[in-house]
């Protein structure tokens, strides 16, 4: 969108001037964001825009939500950081380890890319083993390993990863398997064909916006367990937003370990690995020999402010009815586009689970990332500027919804929805 005032001009041009690319890379360059409050942003020419971006993911509970602003100003008075355990750090580590199930015990990292580089590691030096089998599609943050098939141009090319960024060097390729997602059949033959050296299967239990197959995660928790392979569940995104527990309670299969981040820090960057004691115990060099010790140490990792925000935002989450609404609301949004969509008769369905889902152009079942992949991502983007132009701030394949999208916000989204799908039609 082209800029409306002389203060954002100026910013636009400074940031094109001292930003690769004018952004900080998670966005589009013509969006400055200034400021939020519960379930709407405001950009710096104070256009209102109901928030589906929710910072990608962290502000479950909408901007400056009093009780965790409240949680932040107390922390601040009392000091930002102290590299030394705090008592906020380990009564969120408390929160984590009782919702959680697999969580025996947690250490807090600053990013869901970290936490999933640490968890990685951990699983290899459990098992002895090197290779990670991970799932065409599927995130799992910046590290080399991390990086790797999340979205390769060409199809069909499991089980060789094809890495997602250059500067990756080709010996890491040698140590990563991909599978189509939800596909068990693929998975056991690529263990069996590898014996004894998978460490962990690395996996969003929900991928992007793909829910698990009917009876997917059991397979993935019984072939894992068979092979002494390590089940990792990436829950950075639905950590604390398929239910309290995450998706491994939401799904009733709990892995070994588990990463998390975005709502676990409230808005501040704080990240975690959880899981079983005897695995974790190898981040304890007290218990460990040296050869088997894991250090993670980080400069702000369990910071307080952080860890206050969190815990704060936890125990809003917490109290009786809260998914239950969550769920009706992120519910209601998704019947209503798919009707919107349905009525204007374009091909596109709506894929994912009432906490975030969005549109895909294409028809068939979505079981996997070909089958998003088939999809028409300039209609996509035809729509996401209609619906920004309108109000509606979303990622670029991804709602994601947040507790406090109120009644009036729903209507709202609607309206806009058949307003900007009838604006497609017509184009
Ligand atoms: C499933 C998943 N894992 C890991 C990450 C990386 O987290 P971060 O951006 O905090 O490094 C993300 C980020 O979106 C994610 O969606």
């Amino acid at each position: 969108m082209a800029a409306e005032s002389k203060q954002e001009q100026s910013l636009l041009e400074k940031a094109q001037r001292v930003l690769p690319g004018g952004t900080f890379g998670n966005t589009a360059a013509d969006l400055i964001i200034a400021e939020g409050k519960g379930s709407h942003v405001w950009d710096e020419n104070g256009r209102e825009y109901i928030d589906y971006l929710i910072g990608s993911g962290p502000m479950i509970v909408g901007h400056g939500h009093p009780e965790v602003t409240a949680a932040v100003r107390a922390q601040l008075e009392r000091g930002t950081t102290f590299f030394a355990n705090n008592p906020q750090g380990i009564e969120l580590a408390a929160a984590i380890a009782d919702a959680v199930p697999c969580a025996d015990k947690v250490r807090f990292a600053s990013t869901g890319s970290e936490a999933d580089a640490f968890a990685i590691r951990l699983a290899r030096a459990y098992t002895g083993r090197d290779k990670i089998l991970k799932f065409e599609g599927g995130y799992h943050g910046y590290s080399d390993y991390g990086l790797m098939s999340l979205a390769p141009k060409t199809p069909g090319n499991s089980p060789q990863p094809i890495p997602d960024s250059a500067g990756i060097p080709e010996s890491i390729k040698e140590d990563i398997l991909v599978a189509p997602f939800n596909d068990a059949v693929a998975v056991e033959s690529l263990i069996k064909e590898h014996p004894n050296a998978i460490a962990a299967v690395f996996m969003e239990p929900l991928q992007r916006l793909i829910p698990p197959q009917p009876g997917f995660l059991e397979a993935m928790r019984e072939l894992t367990r068979a092979h002494d392979i390590l089940l990792v569940f990436d829950e950075v995104v639905t950590g604390f937003r398929m239910s309290y527990g995450g998706a491994q309670q939401y799904y009733g299969v709990v892995p070994d370990l588990c990463t998390l981040g975005k709502a676990i820090g409230g808005g501040f960057p704080l990240s975690a690995v959880a899981g079983r004691e005897d695995i974790m115990a190898l981040f304890d060099a007290n218990r460990t020999p040296a050869e088997r010790f894991v250090p993670l140490v980080g400069t702000l990792s369990g910071n307080p402010v952080a860890a206050a925000a969190g815990l704060a935002t936890l125990e809003i989450l917490k109290r009786p009815g809260t998914y239950e609404r969550y769920f009706e609301t992120g519910e209601k949004l998704m019947t209503a586009l798919s009707r919107s969509l349905e009525s204007a008769g374009l091909e596109a369905q709506v894929v994912g689970v009432p906490p975030m889902f969005d549109v895909v152009f294409a028809p068939g079942d979505v079981r996997n990332y070909q089958d998003t992949a088939r999809a028409d991502s300039a209609k996509m983007a035809k729509l996401n500027g209609l619906l920004r132009e309108r109000g509606i701030l979303k990622g670029e394949n991804k709602y994601y919804v947040s507790t406090a999208i109120d009644e009036q916000d729903v209507v709202q989204t609607i309206g806009i929805w058949s307003d900007a799908i009838g604006a497609m039609r017509s184009t």
